[in-house]
């Protein structure tokens, strides 16, 4: 018999060695998902983002990080080499359960269209390379879409908000000139923090009544706060609703969470033992219920990643901007009278596209009054 050289042998052990320090299946990059709103050029948000599901070569989801050292990469780039363009993609986000959120912020408009390559070390994963056929706009181009019903398909807005529909049901008409006297004199002395808006001809024009509060901070923070990674976490009201509660959602824990009567636009489609855990108001069965969730650890399991899939669905930042639209357009349609531009109001400009001329493809439309 022929003795192997050694170090062929050297290499073969080698490879036993690596292959029991990792019991995981390593994985596929060309059987590895690729999904999201930003492989859509006409998604347009400040941060675009897409997900990737690690998935096995025979063809499992990944249910933790990929063993290894084998990175994930986002290579994006203009179509044309004739525009230049500056795009910040910071590292693929591991959410350490088989799937990474991959991010992207463009700061200036691409004409032609982007060349988006997602790797796992030198492979193209999934249908890498994907193109994004231009003009791709970044978030501060002055662009509407006329057409509100192709900018919801575009955004894959759901068909229905039950939410909305039951948050207006009680407000068959709304009077613009009552509230004017009455909601600064409930809200703005008492809680002071009151932003009044107008929207009028697509212009927003503001005033604060008290503190006033920079809302736009919103979805970035929803994507940052995708790592958090307690065990249990406790979701109590401070003055209104807790705004902790969608990140708790959002991490890979189960969520206990208490009773209340404020609620956010999303919580009705979380329900008590499927999404979450529910506690009294007055806290009294807490420790039962985290005891309940030491001793049922299976299904507590199942009750944290039903919650974290549904909120992810329900809570990704394209999905905000549908539930605003929808709001404001039932708002709209109930006022009795036309808005104004109030005493006190000042006009809130869009930021300037100062990096790179924006040319808007679309005729800037005349807008309908809100
Ligand atoms: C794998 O993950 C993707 C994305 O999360 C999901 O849509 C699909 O149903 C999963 N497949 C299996 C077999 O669980
Ligand atoms: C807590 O509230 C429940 C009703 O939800 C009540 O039955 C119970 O007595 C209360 N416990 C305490 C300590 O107040």
């Amino acid at each position: 018999m022929r003795r192997l050289p050694r170090a062929r042998l050297l290499a073969l052990q080698l490879a036993l060695l690596v292959a029991s320090g990792a019991p995981e299946a390593p994985l596929s990059a060309q059987r590895s998902l690729v999904w999201g709103p930003g492989l859509q050029a006409g998604v347009v948000l400040p941060v675009r983002y897409f997900y990737l599901q690690a998935v096995s070569p025979e063809g499992q989801n990944l249910t933790r990080s990929p063993p290894g050292q084998t990175l994930f990469r986002v290579v994006i780039k203009s179509l044309s080499p004739k525009e230049l363009v500056r795009i910040h993609v910071p590292k693929p986000l591991d959410r350490n359960d088989g799937t990474f959120l991959m991010r992207y912020r463009m700061y200036e408009t691409v004409s032609k269209g982007l060349k988006i390559e997602v790797l796992y070390g030198d492979e193209h994963v999934a249908q890498s390379p994907y193109i994004l056929k231009g003009p791709v706009y970044h978030e501060y181009c002055e662009c509407p879409e006329e057409d509100p019903q192709a900018w919801q398909k575009t955004l894959s807005c759901p068909d229905k908000e039950p939410q909305i529909e039951k948050d207006f049901a009680s407000f068959p008409s709304i009077n613009l000139q009552q509230m004017l006297i009455e909601v600064p004199k409930r809200f703005g002395d008492e809680r002071g923090a009151i932003v009044h808006y107008t929207i009028l001809n697509n212009n927003i024009y503001r005033r604060s009544l008290g503190k006033y509060t920079d809302f736009k901070m919103f979805s970035d923070e929803i994507l940052l706060s995708l790592a958090r990674k307690y065990k249990y976490q406790v979701n109590v009201d401070g003055t209104v609703a807790a705004y902790r509660y969608p990140y708790l959602m959002l991490g890979d824990s189960l969520v206990l969470k208490q009773d209340s009567p404020y609620y956010e636009h999303f919580y009705m489609a979380l329900k008590p033992w499927k999404h979450y855990i529910p506690i009294k108001r007055n806290l009294s069965d807490l420790l039962e219920k985290v005891e309940w969730a030491k001793e049922n650890d299976e299904e507590a399991k199942k009750i944290a990643k039903e919650g974290q899939l549904t909120a992810r669905d329900l809570l990704q930042p394209h999905r905000l901007y549908c539930y605003y639209y929808t709001v404001l357009q039932k708002y709209a349609e109930r006022q009795l009278s036309k808005p104004e531009v109030r005493d006190g109001m000042e006009l809130v400009p869009q930021p300037g596209d100062s990096a790179s001329l924006c040319q808007c493809h679309r005729k800037r439309p005349l807008r309908q009054e809100l």
